[in-house]
């Protein structure tokens, strides 16, 4: 069995699962209120919520849609307006949608087409349909201008209670992550597959209802960033979850056969995201390249502990930000020095430095590790040594140049990648800072943090 896809069994018990969850926790929307209407006046009310949806926040579809629908409460209504007073009224969606997306991206779309269209689909169904609304799939998608795979899908399941799948974003999310669907979105068979598995999935005896659940779940629990994944109903079926919670090492992420085509590769995984949050896999970027920089922490005890940062200038990938020194290699050229001459280069790259030219003469760099950071366009690996700077008066304070404290550092303008330098350097700052303790190991360092937590 492939694991991308549902057992009968699983099918039976996501369908039984998400639609007990929606029957308590969904929202109530006008456009679901519909009860003992009919079904021609439901699926009209479906079109027009469905097409404000695709490109509006549920919070300000409702005022529009409520509007709407007292101005022109059915189809027939719709087509004998008249186009202006339509777009007046879309208009209204478009001013209050500019924080949502951004006005020139709905212009740019022809963002006016969708009202158009349904004011167009009114006047064919009124001429050609005699008023009433086509319930078939392939007609929707067909004769009535704008409407797609998606909303004939909704207006069919939801008005029609017909077992049509629907995709839309936040499907894509779940059904992803339930099935562990990491490949390219992009790929057109990536999204067969996917409305192969909506299709699966659509629960035949109340088919609106399951698509609106899964539409719910996406934007409710099942969000792009911090999922509240403990809330999901269906978590158990979760296979990003499970690998979430399971995981060792991200070279599990591949967990079928080494070709298969819709695993997430362990190359995607940035470690400063949850494995859930990867799914669906974003859309494919340029590989990032990668580069490699030493960093030098240099700190002083004034007694308090202080570390040295500069400003970074504006051409920088972190300019603005405050940063450790950084020296910048290559992995070729790393690969050529042994651990004493990285030492001397980095030295002497430091005091050739034009920002730094009262740099103290440093003779005994320690290494203290390595971290990795995921920039959106370099996969950078820092490799990271500290020092002590006796010469307190020599490095004099300046506005690109500041000495810190520890809380300074966690809290100031410093970009994440030298968080996390600087948190694999602290233990071993501070354990040499204790002035050789006895025990002073880095284990007994963490071990009287913890306690003091
Ligand atoms: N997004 C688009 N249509 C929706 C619906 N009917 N319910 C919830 N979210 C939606």
């Amino acid at each position: 069995m492939n694991r991308h896809r549902f057992s009968t069994e699983e099918i039976s018990i996501f369908r039984r699962s998400l639609l007990a969850w929606y029957d308590i926790h969904k929202r109530k929307l006008p456009w679901r209120d519909w009860h003992d209407i009919d079904t021609n006046i439901v699926a009209y009310r479906v079109l027009v919520s469905e097409l404000m949806l695709q490109q509006t926040q549920v919070a300000t579809v409702i005022r529009y849609y409520e509007t709407w629908m007292k101005q022109w409460p059915n189809i027939k209504s719709l087509a004998e307006a008249s186009e202006d007073d339509i777009l007046k009224c879309w208009a209204g969606i478009i001013i209050d949608s500019i924080f949502y997306w951004s006005y020139f991206f709905h212009l740019g779309l022809g963002y006016y087409n969708r009202a158009r269209n349904l004011y167009k689909c009114a006047q064919l169904i009124i001429n050609e349909y005699n008023g009433e609304f086509p319930n078939e799939l392939e007609t929707m998608i067909n004769r009535l201008p704008g409407v797609g795979r998606y909303t004939a899908g909704a207006v069919s399941s939801i008005a029609f209670n017909q077992a049509n799948p629907i995709l839309d974003g936040n499907v894509i999310r779940v059904l992803s992550r339930m099935r562990c669907i990491g490949s390219d979105l992009k790929k057109k068979s990536t999204t067969d597959f996917l409305w192969s598995l909506a299709t699966d999935v659509v629960c035949p005896e109340r088919p609106g209802d399951f698509n609106q659940s899964l539409m719910e779940l996406g934007a409710t629990v099942c969000t792009p960033q911090k999922p509240k994944c403990n809330e999901c109903p269906v978590q158990n079926q979760c296979l990003a979850y499970q690998q979430q919670k399971e995981i060792e090492s991200i070279l599990d992420i591949e967990q079928c056969s080494a070709n298969c085509s819709f695993c997430l590769k362990s190359s995607d995984v940035d470690t400063n995201r949850s494995l859930v949050e990867h799914y669906p896999r974003k859309k494919s970027k340029t590989k990032q390249r990668e580069e490699t920089s030493f960093i030098l922490i240099i700190y002083r005890l004034t007694p308090k502990l202080e570390f040295l940062m500069i400003k970074q200038k504006q051409s920088n990938l972190l300019s603005g930000l405050w940063s450790f020194l950084e020296i910048s290699s290559s992995k070729n050229h790393l690969d050529q020095m042994n651990e004493q001459k990285r030492k001397t280069y980095i030295i002497e790259e430091i005091q050739q430095m034009p920002t730094i030219d009262t740099i103290p003469s440093i003779n005994n760099i320690k290494l203290a590790g390595q971290c990795r950071h995921l920039f959106s366009h370099i996969d950078k690996q820092y490799i990271i040594y500290y020092t002590h700077c006796e010469q307190n008066d020599v490095l004099i304070p300046s506005t690109s140049m500041q000495w810190f404290n520890e809380e300074q550092v966690q809290t100031s303008a410093i970009s994440t990648a030298m968080k996390k330098v600087f948190n694999v350097a602290l233990p071993q700052i501070k354990l040499k800072t204790s002035n050789g303790k006895k025990n002073g190991t880095i284990d007994n360092y963490f071990k009287k943090k913890n306690s003091k937590v």
